[in-house]
């Protein structure tokens, strides 16, 4: 099933990077944002729920779509493929996890010191002072359209917002420094579910190969980074990672 060169770069590999997006956690059942259709960005404007200025418009709104979708990662559990990342750590010497997804079902299924790029749909904070707000344990909310209006910061009074990173804001430093990092000194990387469209993070596997790396895709579409890959694995990640780790690493 798989060639026997993909499986030596992988055996051979001191410093193994996996960068994942929406499509590691789409067998979870938490919608991606750019398949036709089922993506969230097909069905919704990232304009009016991931920007400043959509919140100011309409706070209730967005919070309220945010709290839905932490109630549905909540009500969500660690697919095969986020189990085989976590299986990963201990055969390489280095493994650094960076990802673009907001939910915490890495960590849910074993992963330690995920760099989350886009921040997380578990913290929030004012909007205006930035002081973190701890989230009800629980949310409520149900229905994606249901509105509900924020919270209210106990420090200065403005609203409460998502801790995700929304369209024109900047990555979190220490992450977007340790990822960059990560990318240009590992000798391996696997971009695993995502478009590979979204920048700073689509440089990283470009950052990657400029250092010397090799770099390995796995995800059912075609995306830009096909023509630069060294391997390319079609398929779905839940069925793909367990396969691979069982062919690279089970002797
Ligand atoms: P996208 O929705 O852009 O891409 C998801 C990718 O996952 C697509 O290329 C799919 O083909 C692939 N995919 C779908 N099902 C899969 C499966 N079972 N196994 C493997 N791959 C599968 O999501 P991202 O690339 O993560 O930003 O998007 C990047 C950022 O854009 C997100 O972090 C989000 C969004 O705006 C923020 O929230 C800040």
């Amino acid at each position: 099933m798989f060639n026997d060169r993909l499986l030596q770069t992988l055996r051979d590999a001191q410093h193994l990077v996996i960068l994942t997006g929406a499509g590691v956690s789409a067998e979870s059942g938490i919608p991606t944002f750019r398949d036709a259709m089922t993506g969230l960005w097909a069905r919704y404007d990232p304009q009016q729920l991931a920007s400043e200025n959509g919140f100011r418009a309409n706070p209730a709104l967005v919070w309220g779509w945010y709290e839905w979708r932490r109630a549905k990662v909540m009500q969500s559990l660690p697919n095969p493929a986020h189990r085989a990342i976590a299986q990963f750590q201990p055969l390489v010497p280095k493994l650094t996890l960076i990802t673009q997804n907001v939910d915490d079902l890495h960590e849910r299924a074993g992963s330690q010191f995920v760099i989350h790029l886009h921040g997380s749909l578990h913290e929030a904070q004012c909007i205006a002072c930035a002081k973190p707000f701890a989230l009800n344990a629980t949310p409520t909310v149900i229905s994606e359209s249901k509105r509900v209006e924020p919270p209210r910061c106990p420090a200065c009074g403005d609203y409460i917002r998502p801790g995700v990173v929304w369209f024109g804001e900047s990555l979190p430093l220490d992450g977007w420094h340790a990822a960059e990092a990560a990318a240009q000194n590992c000798d391996v990387l696997m971009s695993i579910g995502t478009s590979a469209l979204v920048y700073p993070a689509a440089s990283l596997p470009l950052v990657a190969l400029t250092a010397g790396a090799k770099v390995i895709q796995l995800n059912p579409d075609k995306t830009n980074l096909d023509a630069k890959a060294h391997f390319n694995l079609h398929g779905k990640a839940g069925d793909l990672l367990p396969a691979l780790l069982q062919a690279a690493y089970a002797q």
